[in-house]
């Protein structure tokens, strides 16, 4: 007899509860984001990442506040260079965040002040590995510098545009926190086991690495550059649809309505010199995909999410290379992951759900004749 289970299981645990959190509400039905109680686009306007951080951490809005980027420990230059010039951004980031790991031992419980500390880590060692790889050497933190146009400086050494600084800004508020996506899950799942924040961060990079979640940045340029012209778009998508191939930048497990991030974002753009041809090209194609899919999966709501628009702000904003979209999204998004931490290591009880058998009723081994 096959072991018998009759308990409801959701694949991909769609829909399922699987923790309570004052952090954030991630409202689908609605197309609302609010962190700790406030909407994303009143923060996008009025706020800065410091402050989101801050707010995300201790539940506080601050009237000011100042998160310049951490200085690289050597153990982690020294990594960093040990690495392949093709190392992607995304496995640099996470090899760097458990090097710092090693060499801070952050411990158990975590604390504001370890958040704080990795969050401000994190993009010096993103900027110290992209010029690494093209033969440059790593530019010290600058203490005068708020965390965004300090991760542009030690980008390229030169002081950052504050209009692009801007922008980057906007765009690290609205990836700073989203409920229990993949990555946060998998961060929750590792600080229940009473490991510490590094190893939980680590773990959140890896998750957030894959193309389904935040790897569809790059993807979305890449997309762009092969549809080339409005005219093309309908084709493409259907002829992707048709092959069984996603649509980046499209799409969402909690989303039915629009996403507020893509639409924030877009304004965020919008505002932007220099991006005209490119955003012209985007919403083009967007009204046609938007169109395809609402035709081609008529049985499910697929609207734009967050990474369509992020690309633009992204290459405004000067970073020099789209395989770094991925690793900055992870930037952003280290608030989020390190708020989730705190809270669950608030009130924490190990995370063990269960699986249910599918495999072989019980069995004995088979025998086998004697060899001689
Ligand atoms: N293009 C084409 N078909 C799609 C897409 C898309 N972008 N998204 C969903 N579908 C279809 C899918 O093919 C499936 O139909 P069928 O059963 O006939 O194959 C149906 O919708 C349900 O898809 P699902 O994968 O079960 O739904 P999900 O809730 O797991 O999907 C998703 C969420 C984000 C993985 C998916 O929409 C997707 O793959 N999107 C493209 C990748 C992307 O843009 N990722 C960034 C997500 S936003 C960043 C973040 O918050 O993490």
């Amino acid at each position: 007899m096959p072991h018998s289970d009759e308990r409801h299981y959701s694949p991909g645990l769609e829909g399922v509860l699987a923790g309570e959190t004052a952090i954030a509400l991630v409202d689908g039905a609605h197309g609302r984001l609010l962190y700790r109680g406030y909407p994303i686009v009143e923060l996008v306007r009025g706020g800065t990442y410091a402050q989101v951080a801050e707010l995300l951490w201790t539940g506080e809005w601050p009237e000011q506040a100042w998160l310049p980027c951490g200085q690289l420990p050597e153990e982690v230059i020294t990594a960093l260079r040990a690495l392949p010039a093709n190392t992607h951004p995304m496995d640099a980031l996470r090899t760097a965040v458990s090097v710092w790991g090693a060499a801070n031992r952050p411990g158990w419980p975590p604390t504001v002040e370890h958040a704080r500390e990795l969050t401000a880590f994190a993009p010096s060692a993103l900027a110290a590995f992209a010029r690494l790889r093209q033969g440059l050497d790593p530019i010290e933190a600058d203490a005068e510098l708020d965390l965004v146009p300090g991760f542009l400086h030690q980008l390229s050494g030169e002081a950052p545009d504050a209009a692009a600084a801007r922008a980057l800004d906007a765009y690290f508020v609205t990836a700073a926190e989203h409920g229990f996506n993949a990555s946060t899950f998998t961060a929750r799942v590792i600080t229940s086991t009473r490991s510490d924040i590094a190893s939980a961060v680590a773990g959140a990079i890896g998750a957030l690495k894959g193309p389904l979640h935040g790897g569809a940045p790059s993807e979305v340029v890449n997309q762009l550059h092969e549809i080339g012209s409005p005219e093309q778009a309908e084709r493409w998508a259907r002829a992707t649809i048709e092959r069984g191939d996603r649509i980046m930048g499209f799409g969402h497990r909690v989303y039915r309505a629009y996403d507020p991030r893509a639409a924030a974002l877009r304004e965020v753009a919008e505002g932007m010199a220099g991006m005209a041809d490119w955003l012209q090209l985007a919403v083009a194609v967007e009204d046609v995909v938007l169109r395809v899919l609402a035709d081609m999966k008529p049985e499910r709501v697929i609207k734009t999410n967050v990474d369509y628009y992020a690309p633009a702000v992204l290459q405004g904003a000067g970073l020099p290379a789209a395989d770094l979209y991925p690793a900055t999204f992870a930037l952003a998004r280290h608030a989020g992951w390190t708020a989730h931490i705190l809270e669950q290591a608030g009130d924490n009880r190990l995370i063990r759900p269960d699986v249910r058998y599918v495999g072989p009723a019980e069995r004995s081994l088979p025998v086998f004749a004697a060899r001689t």
